[in-house]
């Protein structure tokens, strides 16, 4: 199987993108090393088995890249990315990697039309407001575009983000909002939690963190999802 490129895009900036990359790659990452020592299934790895998961942060600030490369996360590699340099990389890392998460700057560029014309999946992270709705549609808008440039249809799903815990009307009202424009959604959100921006200070995934707390079932219930859409097997 060709190995899949998914991209965190969102016009807007602050809505979740590289924490929702930090939290697919560590998790997918621990899942498919999981999948690639058990030789005896009889899954065969030709790959770089140490890390099934790559990171390319095209973000000028590199916040993804320098959690990754502070917190060591297993299984997870990582590098920093130009507009000039994305096609290549992604390139480069799907022939090394099991997967390969590209995250952007919160604002349309080339980078983002690069990262979509390559990708298999982009996910949109979206906050429950109108505003959010607004930019994820500007957003899928620029998917539509690199899929007209590359002649292949592109999947892509908005994201809740920074959903409150004990769920509020605010949040099925912004699903209705996001689904009455044609916008495909991943049922699984993202809970707003301490842990998430804990995990920004230790490098640490959630799992690692308290494997037993709220934040590890959400990025599990999250990862599960993804990797189904794109057809990798945990
Ligand atoms: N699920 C969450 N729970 C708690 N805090 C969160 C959650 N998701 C994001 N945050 C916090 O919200 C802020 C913005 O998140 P993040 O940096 O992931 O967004 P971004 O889309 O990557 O931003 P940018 O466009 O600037 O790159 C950060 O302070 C982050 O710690
Ligand atoms: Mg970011």
């Amino acid at each position: 199987m060709a190995t899949p490129i998914i991209a965190l895009a969102s016009t807007k900036g602050g809505v979740g993108k590289t924490t929702l990359a930090f939290c697919l790659a560590t998790t997918l990452a621990r899942r498919l090393s999981n999948v690639s020592d058990d030789r005896n299934t009889g899954i065969s790895v030709d790959r770089d088995t140490d890390m099934p998961v790559f990171c390319l942060d095209a973000d000028p600030n590199q916040t993804l890249f320098q959690t990754i490369r502070r917190g060591k996360p297993q299984g997870v590699g990582a590098d920093v990315a130009t507009s000039d340099t994305l096609l290549e990389a992604v390139t480069e890392a799907s022939q090394r990697s099991q997967m390969v998460l590209i995250d952007l700057e919160g604002s349309s560029n080339q980078a983002m039309l690069y990262a979509c014309g390559k990708a298999n999946l982009v996910l949109i992270p979206a906050q429950p407001s109108m505003f959010d709705v607004v930019e994820a549609m500007k957003t899928a808008a620029v998917v539509a575009r690199a899929a007209d440039l590359t002649g292949r249809p592109i999947d892509c799903r908005v994201v809740l983000t920074r959903t409150p815990v004990l769920r509020q009307r605010v949040t099925e009202h912004s699903r209705r909002q996001f689904e009455q424009r044609g916008l495909a959604m991943l049922s699984t959100e993202l809970v707003e939690r301490a842990a998430f921006r804990m995990m920004t200070y230790t490098g640490k995934s959630p799992l690692e963190d308290d494997p037993e707390g709220g934040a590890a079932g959400n990025v599990e219930a999250m990862a599960a999802e993804v990797a189904a859409l794109v057809g990798l097997k945990l």
